[in-house]
């Protein structure tokens, strides 16, 4: 299957930095028509419209959005104003083991809610012209060692929910594809403060795991995205670890 980013319209949670605007940048490098950043930081997210404003003409827009509030009102602006969404890309996503129920709300509620409700508007057996949803899941979706406990189960989640909604049972019917992404340790914003994610007795070991991954560029995983976004079936997961080949996991 090779799908064609040529004039579409794309939407970006966490679209304001690291790998929800490297995916942004990359689908307005392979020919997106409008690319509709959203994010809770709006100083960061404007900076980001500016810039792949100036990069690409004026293709970027940015809408204030929490995504675990803010699904219908927003949904309704980008509706109302472009009429159609061809991608979403679920990237939103925080690391924060001392508030679980945050991690899940955002990595994983709001993950499946934002799923959901787009593919009612994109399945072409209820009368939307099909698409593609791409959800930010993680090395840590499927592989285990004993560190971050919360976000994995967050990420596991994220997998289990784009497998199955995926699934080519599923495609059949929607005509929406449902893919996941499984970066590995990637240089953002959510991993500057890396050092002090675990708890101080795993802190020691943890950060010496960490420090033996390897790290990706964030603009590699953007690229990444769109040659999977060209080639994978629904329901399939892709790792992007440091620079080694893609697969599907
Ligand atoms: N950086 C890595 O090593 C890595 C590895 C695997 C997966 N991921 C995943 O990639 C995704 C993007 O992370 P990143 O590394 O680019 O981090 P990042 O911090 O640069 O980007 C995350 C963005 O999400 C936004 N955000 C957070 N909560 C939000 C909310 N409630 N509503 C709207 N926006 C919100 C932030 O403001 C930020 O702009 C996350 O889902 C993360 O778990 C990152």
């Amino acid at each position: 299957m090779s799908k064609d980013i040529q004039g579409t319209t794309v939407v970006v949670t966490g679209g304001a930095s690291g790998i929800g605007l490297a995916i942004a940048d990359a689908f307005l490098q392979h020919g997106a028509h409008r690319l509709i950043l959203l994010d809770l930081n709006a100083q960061q997210a404007d900076q980001a419209a500016a810039t792949l404003n100036a990069k690409h003409g004026n293709k970027a827009t940015f809408i204030l959005c929490d995504v675990t509030k803010d699904l219908d009102n927003v949904t309704k602006v980008i509706i109302d104003t472009y009429k159609t969404v061809d991608v979403l890309v679920n990237s939103a996503g925080i690391v924060n083991e001392r508030n679980p129920r945050k991690v899940i709300e955002i990595n994983l509620t709001a993950v499946i809610e934002w799923s959901l409700k787009y593919l009612e508007i994109m399945r072409t057996d209820r009368g939307g012209k099909g698409g593609t949803i791409i959800n930010i899941s993680s090395i840590y979706g499927f592989m285990v060692d004993p560190y971050l406990p919360t976000y994995k189960a967050s990420k596991f989640g994220v997998i289990g929910f784009t497998k199955s909604k995926g699934h080519e049972y599923n495609f059949k019917k929607t005509g929406v594809r449902l893919l996941a992404i499984c970066p590995g340790v990637t240089k953002t914003n959510l991993l500057a403060d890396y050092k002090n994610f675990e708890e101080k007795e795993n802190q020691e070991d943890f950060v010496a795991t960490f420090d033996s991954f390897p790290w990706a560029e964030v603009t590699r995983v953007g690229q990444t995205v769109v040659e999977v976004f060209g080639k994978a079936d629904s329901g399939t997961a892709w790792v992007i670890q440091g620079d080694e080949p893609v697969f599907d996991a």
